[in-house]
């Protein structure tokens, strides 16, 4: 735990700098607090002091995006490193979300454009979600293997004449040709049903800025160039004006998944430029690809800052990958609920300070479940923008 530090992070109980030190630079962080305690400033300056590696932001509410670019990020990097999902600004390319991988088929684009939509519309409950994975599956099918986009979505399912001039295209697909045959038999109320559940849940692509932003067929933002260099930024905040909270969420979830599927193909512990991203509400879109980049990514050379409200809302299992996987804890003051969660973790006793306290023949005496319910009551009572911080020695790598 000595050693340099790197990116700073505030000043301690008796004005010693903290920041992390340089052995846990590039493990996995959790930021934790209630809203408005300050962790959006602190993960943009900690992101600004990054400026040696690449990192990518991905935040639903842009609120950490919207402080980067106030400090004039950017201007630290090369115009050609800048990568931007930035809408209302003149001449940013869009992001095709079922653009097709190197080495992936349309089918695999279309599969894990749906499974991000079913995680997050349906919390993974396949059962409820079937209708709208099977039509939104063969549609986004289709439209990946004629290299069109989300937004067209609407017209693929409600015009004939667009579905007749794409089954044309799709002769190397006869499966999918037969599902359209399948779906133009269907008569108006089966396929009113049908159409519906894909529709409405992925209504906000399609008109204003965010058709521009991913209705593009030929600038898509290229992900490949932005992960094959050393030092670029990408910024995605997709605020909830634009894409509506769950329309963020999907884009976030994709978003992820472009970069798990991307890393995934890169040899593994050899040298590739180091990779930090930022991952804001993550507890809104925990997709596959958020516990493979946690678990199995480092290797290839990315590490992820999780920002969040609380761990509270997400499954146990999630809930323990993160913690078993994260080096440096930051916790910000959080709910009652949450510090029951998380106090055990970030106040992990050292077992001398137990033993120290047992042996000591004095009255003082407490039991583990007493110092965590009065570590609880502290994360509870922390003054705005103090947080408890500890780094875990990890745990992931051993070091
Ligand atoms: N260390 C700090 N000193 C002063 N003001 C701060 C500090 N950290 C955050 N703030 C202010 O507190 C407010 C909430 O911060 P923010 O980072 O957006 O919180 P969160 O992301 O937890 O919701 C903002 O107005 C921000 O400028
Ligand atoms: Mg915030």
């Amino acid at each position: 735990m000595y050693g340099k530090l790197r990116y700073a992070l505030g000043t301690g109980d008796v004005g010693n700098a903290i920041g992390i030190p340089v052995a846990y630079r590039d493990d996995h962080m959790l930021v934790l607090g209630a809203t408005r305690q300050g962790k959006s400033t602190l993960v943009a300056d900690m992101t600004a002091q990054m400026t040696n590696q690449s990192v990518m932001v991905i935040d639903p509410h842009r609120s950490t995006v919207d402080y980067l670019l106030s400090r004039n990020l950017p201007d630290k990097y090369e115009p050609e490193s800048i990568f931007l999902l930035c809408p209302g600004k003149k001449f940013v390319p869009g992001l095709n979300l079922l653009q097709v991988l190197p080495g992936e088929t349309a089918y695999d684009t279309a599969q894990r454009f749906t499974e991000v939509c079913v995680d997050i519309f349906f919390g993974g409950d396949i059962t409820e979600a079937r209708r709208f994975q099977d039509t939104t599956l063969h549609t986004t099918w289709a439209l990946a293997a004629t290299g069109w986009t989300v937004v067209e979505i609407e017209r693929f399912l409600t015009s004939d004449a667009f579905r007749s001039v794409l089954y044309d295209r799709l002769n190397e697909f006869p499966d999918l040709q037969r599902w359209i045959m399948r779906f133009n038999g269907l008569n108006r109320v089966q396929r009113q049903t049908q159409i519906e559940s894909t529709i409405n849940r992925l209504a906000f692509f399609q008109h204003g800025e965010p058709a521009l932003l991913f209705g593009q067929r030929e600038s898509t933002i290229d992900i490949q160039k932005f992960l094959s260099l050393d030092q670029a930024v990408f910024f995605a905040p997709l605020s909830p004006d634009l894409l509506h909270e769950t329309g963020a969420y999907v884009v976030a979830g994709v978003l992820l998944s472009l970069v798990d599927t991307l890393l995934a193909k890169r040899r593994k512990n050899t040298m590739h430029p180091r990779l930090r991203i930022v991952v804001e509400e993550f507890q809104r879109y925990p997709v596959p690809s958020l516990i493979r980049l946690l678990t199995e990514r480092r290797g290839f050379g990315a590490s992820v800052t999780l920002v969040t409200q609380g761990l509270q809302l997400l499954s146990r299992s999630m809930r323990s990958t993160i913690l078993n996987n994260v080096g440096p804890i930051i916790a910000f003051r959080v709910s009652a609920d949450e510090a029951q969660t998380i106090a055990p973790e970030i106040f992990r006793p050292h077992p001398h300070t137990i033993r120290r306290v047992l042996n000591s023949g004095e009255k003082e005496f407490y039991t583990y479940s007493e110092m965590m319910a009065y570590a609880a009551h502290a994360v509870t009572q922390l003054p705005h923008e103090h947080f408890f911080y500890i780094c875990l020695s990890t745990r992931s790598n051993g070091g």
